[in-house]
């Protein structure tokens, strides 16, 4: 081993450049936090301006470098601009954070087709959109790593609620990943997810609300609980740095123990 080493330095991202999605608020504001306080510039991407300014602002009064663009990632088109708009200013692309999302917890039997095709829109078309965006930059460069969140509903049916174009995202996104760390592991772009499990953001408020549904996640995780959005931190930044520079494909859970059972 050299002299040099030093394993926490294998965790900062000095002069990187990366874009996380849906940046504006819960897991995307936390990996774009995470990233920015280890030295990446950082494109705040969100649907919501307000939201993504903020997120832009909190990062630059902390003395990081950030900066905010308003972007729906399941439009290709303006996919396509934001990120060599994106590349222009921050002078490339090394890390993405596929992390936009939504769900809709309805009946499978009742789900309306457009709901279907909005859940197929944001999950899972923006990450072929964005992945695909970024590796114009990426493979330029030989060098760039892609992080998709999944969810533990990626790698297993759910059954607590309804959810099933949720489920069939995140199914997607896993296979994604381990297809695309394959087409791109010689030409230096890695690329991995993480599952979280029942995370408390806005997007599982009706879940928090409902006591009954609550005490019943809780009770199917090994923690017993949810986890917090800080939490996912760690493994945005360990897998966005060079410390995790021979791991690609993975799904890496984040998800209080709910694969483990
Ligand atoms: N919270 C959880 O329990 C949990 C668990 C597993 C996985 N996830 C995943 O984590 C990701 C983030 O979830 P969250 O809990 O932080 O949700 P959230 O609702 O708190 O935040 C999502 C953010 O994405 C943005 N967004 C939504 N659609 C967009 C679009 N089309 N283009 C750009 N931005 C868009 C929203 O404006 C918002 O700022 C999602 O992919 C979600 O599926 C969440």
């Amino acid at each position: 081993m050299a002299d040099s080493f030093s394993v926490l330095q294998q965790f900062r991202l000095d002069g990187e450049s990366a874009i996380v999605t849906g940046a504006g608020k819960g897991l995307g504001r936390v990996a774009a936090l995470a990233l920015a306080e280890a030295g990446a510039k950082v494109a705040v991407l969100d649907l919501d301006s307000e939201t993504a300014e903020a997120t832009a602002k909190d990062i630059n009064d902390a003395g990081g470098e950030a900066r905010a663009w308003t972007c729906d990632v399941g439009d290709e088109g303006q996919v396509d601009s934001v990120f060599d708009e994106v590349a222009k200013a921050l002078g490339g692309i090394d890390i993405l954070v596929n992390n936009a999302g939504t769900a809709r917890r309805e009946a499978a039997e009742d789900l309306p087709t457009e709901t279907w095709d909005l859940l197929l829109r944001v999950n899972q078309s923006s990450v072929f959109y964005c992945s695909r965006a970024a590796s114009r930059h990426m493979l330029k460069n030989g060098h760039g790593s892609i992080i998709n969140v999944a969810s533990i509903m990626g790698a297993t049916g759910g059954g607590y609620h309804p959810n099933l174009a949720y489920h069939a995202t995140k199914g997607a996104v896993v296979n994604m990943t381990r297809s695309l760390a394959a087409e791109w592991g010689r030409r230096g772009i890695r690329v991995n997810a993480i599952a979280p499990t029942y995370t408390e953001t806005d997007l599982t408020i009706p879940l928090q609300e409902n006591k009954q549904v609550r005490a019943y996640l809780e009770e199917r995780t090994p923690m017993g609980r949810f986890a917090q959005a800080e939490e996912m931190a760690g493994a945005f930044l360990y897998l966005a740095s060079p410390a995790s520079s021979a791991v690609t494909g993975i799904l890496l859970p984040v998800d209080c123990g709910w694969l483990a059972i």
